[in-house]
């Protein structure tokens, strides 16, 4: 299962391609103030700050990420880090600007299910609060719209630029058309990585092209719509391949139950 392969503690830093994420282009957290890192230095080395997944913030004390970040896939136990933290206002996590602000509690939907990927959201609360006008607003509970086939949404991480190991510094982003529910249930019907679930996934991508998706280390990053957050960076099989577009949590589905934790 393509879950949280875990990176690697430490991580080269080659020179950053023009492409990213997988096909993307680079972003900058002064434009995206709610794109945040979800970090651990003690597992995960300091070379880019303990970064190991995406998350989004939605409140000035909560962020949104996915429920597998905090879940180890060998084991199936959840992961208590002890130094959980979220980096805002860093793109470079080569660098030191912003901030490192401690987790202090975690929320995992209580229907997540790592054997299927199903309702794979998870809420950090932070122990001081952001800038309110850092906020990205999520998208209401049952909204379809966004999910469209076709819907321009755009992903961003520090994920894999490659799918070959190739860990940025920086922060990227890839715009992706959402796919049709019929078609990422016939590409993801019983593969390896998982079956696909449209009550609580969507899929985004070039489907039949390929070239553009999130990697391993975007985890529980935001895709956002029309300036919100409608899904959370989940799985897929490999990266950018044709007829396998990344799969995000679908927040329409949940919106409600995280909400109640904000
Ligand atoms: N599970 C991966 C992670 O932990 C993200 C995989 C997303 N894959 C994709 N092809 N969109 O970082």
């Amino acid at each position: 299962m393509v879950l949280f392969a875990a990176l690697p503690a430490a991580l080269a830093t080659p020179a950053t391609p023009a492409a990213a994420i997988v096909g993307g282009v680079r972003a900058s957290t002064t434009d995206h103030p709610w794109m945040v890192a979800v970090a651990s230095r003690s597992v995960y080395g300091d070379s880019r700050s303990g970064q190991f997944c995406g998350g989004t913030l939605v409140s000035p004390t909560k962020v949104v990420t996915a429920a597998h970040c905090l879940y180890d896939e060998t084991t199936g136990e959840r992961v208590n880090r002890p130094d959980l933290d979220v980096i805002v206002g860093r793109t470079d996590l080569a660098g030191s600007v912003g901030q490192e602000v401690p987790v202090v509690s975690t929320w995992v939907d209580p229907d997540y299910a790592m054997s299927t990927n199903e309702w794979d959201v998870a809420v950090l609360t932070l122990a001081e609060p952001q800038d309110p006008s850092s906020v990205l607003p999520m998208v209401a509970q049952g909204a379809t719209a966004p999910y469209a086939a076709g819907t321009a949404a755009t992903v961003f991480g520090w994920g894999d630029l490659r799918g070959n190991g190739t860990y940025p510094t920086t922060l990227h982003q890839v715009q992706v058309p959402m796919v049709a529910d019929s078609t990422c249930a016939a590409d993801y019907h019983s593969g390896p990585s998982g079956s696909y679930d449209g009550r609580t996934m969507v899929c985004a991508g070039l489907q039949s092209l390929g070239g553009r998706d999130a990697c391993q280390g975007d985890s529980g990053g935001p895709l956002v719509v029309a300036g919100r957050l409608v899904g959370v960076v989940s799985w897929g099989e490999g990266c950018a391949e044709p007829g396998h577009p990344g799969v995000y949590t679908r927040l329409a589905a949940m919106a409600d139950a995280v909400r109640g934790q904000l």
